[in-house]
């Protein structure tokens, strides 16, 4: 199983931690475009390519995959992990044809972020039910070998309520509780790894939504933690939770904030810099878990 990131807001990645499982892709000199977004490629072990968000523009998306030598129309699967424009709109530049899954209600709500930004995924979505290849799932399914979506996460944790931002549909505005948002359990030679578009629900919520569904032991997550702004207090629960659940690498990405990199980088052994460009390969356990 390798975890390929196509798109994040800086490109690069690399391994500060002692696991060292970071690894850059492309040939020497290889140009990497970044954007405001998330987009990961996952190769299973029998080969399937499932891509997880496209990030914003699809600019990234495809060039990056070019550098890799990844046609678009090899992605057997393609998984949205919730509405929000970063991870939604760039799979408007994929080719007609790929199969995409994602929550009913990444397609029905309009976002009023705390900074009053409105956004609304329709056009994309539309297009996609339009072609007639998407599935709407608000439950964990499998999506290809040790590959698993987490179905839809509640907020369960004070430390992680709602930040305020609202959607509106046909009934009126209320508090976005972002029940849309789903991650990706990968389960490994080396153990299970979480990865996660934006956390809205909470990344300990995520987290341990999917060590329940697991079948292995949770040790790394990767992705967006969303934590902008988050009080010291709150980062301070975070780490500990996640190292009670034994949590031993992370990978804070996109949407996370370099206030919170910073804090988690000083508190975790296990830190990784992920990034557009980067890979971790989970075939070869060269750590000992
Ligand atoms: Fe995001
Ligand atoms: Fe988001």
């Amino acid at each position: 199983m390798r975890i390929i990131c196509l798109v994040n807001n800086q490109v690069g990645g690399y391994h500060p931690s002692r696991y060292s499982l970071v690894a850059r892709l492309g040939r020497p000199g290889a140009r990497f475009l970044a954007e405001h977004g998330l987009s990961f490629l996952i190769e299973t072990d029998a080969k399937e390519l499932i891509l997880m968000d496209g990030g914003s523009s699809g600019i990234p998306l495809l060039h990056n995959l070019g550098l890799i030598g990844v046609k678009p129309v090899d992605i057997g699967t393609v998984f949205l992990t919730h509405g929000h424009y970063d991870h939604a709109d760039g799979l408007a530049s994929l080719p007609i044809g790929l199969k995409l899954i994602t929550h009913p209600e990444s397609l029905s709500r309009t976002r009023i972020s705390t900074s009053g930004f409105r956004q609304s995924p329709s056009d994309t979505m539309l297009g996609w039910a339009e072609r007639g290849r998407l599935e709407l799932s608000h439950e964990s399914m499998r999506l290809g070998k040790g590959v698993t979506t987490t179905g839809e996460i509640h907020v369960r944790h004070e430390q992680e309520s709602f930040d305020g931002s609202t959607f509106v549909n046909g009934k009126g505005e209320f508090p976005d509780n972002f029940i849309d948002e789903q991650g990706l359990i990968l389960e490994s030679d080396m153990g299970a790894v979480l990865l996660t578009g934006c956390a809205h629900p909470g990344i300990v919520s995520m987290v341990e939504r999917a060590a329940e569904l697991s079948n292995k032991d949770l040790f790394m997550v990767m992705g967006g933690f969303h934590m902008m702004g988050a009080s010291r207090e709150r980062l301070e629960w975070t780490t500990s939770r996640l190292k009670e659940m034994g949590i031993e690498i992370i990978a804070p990405m996109h949407c996370t904030s370099y206030a919170a990199q910073r804090f988690l980088s000083l508190r975790f052994e296990g830190f990784e810099l992920m990034a557009a460009g980067s890979m971790v390969d989970l075939r070869v356990p060269n750590v000992d878990f």
